[in-house]
């Protein structure tokens, strides 16, 4: 019995419950309808506050052949019944009223159609001159309301484009003036020993093997350029199509270390490898292409670190949702001012030791450039003692 009860007491709830849940279901039914309609006439309103004209010509338009007949009718009934001068009178108040009427339309008129429309036309005659920091001003909800906006909206592409352009040109500009700087170098060095050796009558077979060297080191110089420039411009138009892996990052970093390690250490350079992720990540890469950040990275310590007792230290760790590679060396530091421009493509700090370096200034540009395209970051620190030492940030995957 008792089990029963409570049964019944849970129905009874559980009724009271749902008739409670329908009301409210109902009240909010009702309240949406009606900030339904609310919203509905709102747009109304603004509608036809908008489009007057529109309406205007909508409405109006058919009713005019109606309006003469029926004053035809009205004049005729005042001339039979109440003579010329009730007509003269009421023709008198009428032209009054029409004169007042076609005022105020006009007015309307110019301040909604005419004034925007001028303001367009000096708006389309500054773009024709190309002057593309033009808006035209539009303080009324008026039929061309639209258009104006439109215009604007075209005037800003315009002009945005047309910076981007000058941007571009500018570019194109420095990079064909560096490009014909780098490439002319070798070449006058190569026909300056060329016409040495043919000029010379008497030569000693050590110049010649001297120059010969000169010679082809120009000539790989002028390849590694190339290919950089290459690979460069590619990346700068986004024509690189990177072949992404998803892989374990602590094994592809293993084996990519343990590669320099032979290389640095055959060449008297100590190296450390540290891995100090507590568990390992997936990351997606191209493996060609990351290799190539790190003998770039790892190519500059080698080049410009300390000459004697020189150390590169390596090490992977993770940041928030990036897993960074720190590549570290001692050496002499590079100066704070000249810190941001060391990933400016052809930038070389000094240009008179890096070009029997075969720098060619490309490295770190391209360097950003491959990391940037892994949607992953790059920058650096250099401090006396410490030493110089570059970040490589990938995105962990999710
Ligand atoms: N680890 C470093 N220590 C000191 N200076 C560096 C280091 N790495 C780069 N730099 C400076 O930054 C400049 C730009 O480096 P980047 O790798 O872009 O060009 P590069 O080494 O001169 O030429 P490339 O790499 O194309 O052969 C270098 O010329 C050098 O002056
Ligand atoms: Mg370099």
């Amino acid at each position: 019995m008792k089990k029963n009860a409570k049964f019944m007491e849970a129905i009874h709830k559980r009724i009271a419950a749902v008739r409670q849940y329908r009301h409210r279901a109902k009240k909010n039914h009702e309240k949406f309808h009606e900030i339904q309609d609310e919203i509905n006439r709102k747009i109304k309103k603004e509608y036809m506050e908008a489009n007057g004209f529109e309406w205007y010509y909508k409405h109006v338009k058919y009713s005019r052949i109606f309006t003469i007949i029926f004053n035809i009718i009205v004049w005729f009934l005042i001339f039979r019944y109440f003579g010329v001068r009730a007509a003269a009178v009421g023709f008198a108040v009428i032209i009054g009223f029409g004169g007042l009427h076609q005022f105020i339309f006009n007015r309307s008129l110019e301040k909604r159609i005419l004034k925007p429309i001028s303001q367009l036309k000096k708006g389309v005659d500054e773009i024709s001159k190309g002057n593309y920091q033009v808006t035209v001003e539009n303080e009324v909800s008026s039929e061309i309301k639209d258009l104006v906006d439109s215009f604007n909206e075209m005037a800003k592409k315009l002009s945005e484009g047309e910076r981007l352009k000058k941007a571009y040109e500018e570019n194109r500009r420095m990079l064909v003036a560096n490009i014909s700087h780098d490439l002319k170098t070798p070449i006058t060095a190569i026909q300056g020993y060329i016409e040495t050796m043919l000029e010379m009558d008497e030569i000693t077979q050590d110049k010649i093997n001297k120059y010969h060297h000169i010679i082809y080191n120009n000539a790989i110089y002028m390849n590694k350029l190339i290919d950089d420039l290459f690979l460069f411009s590619k990346l700068d138009m986004d024509k690189l199509e990177l072949n992404l892996e998803k892989i374990d990052v602590s094994a592809f970093m293993e084996d990519v270390m343990e590669e320099f390690k032979y290389e640095l250490e055959d060449k008297g350079i100590e190296f450390y490898y540290d891995n100090e992720l507590l568990q390992s990540f997936n990351i997606s890469i191209d493996r060609k292409r990351v290799h190539q950040i790190f003998r770039n990275i790892i190519g500059n310590a080698m080049k410009y670190g300390l000459r004697d007792n020189l150390q590169i230290k390596v090490k992977l760790y993770q940041q928030e949702d990036y897993v960074c590679i720190d590549i570290h060396n001692n050496g002499p530091t590079i100066p704070k001012d000249k810190l941001q421009h060391i990933f400016n493509r052809f930038y070389r700090i000094d240009y008179a030791r890096t070009k029997d370096l075969m720098s060619t200034g490309l490295g770190l540009a391209i360097a950003k450039e491959l990391v940037e395209a892994h949607k992953g970051k790059i920058k650096v620190e250099s401090e006396e003692i410490k030493g110089t030492c570059f970040t490589i940030m990938f995105p962990k995957n999710k």
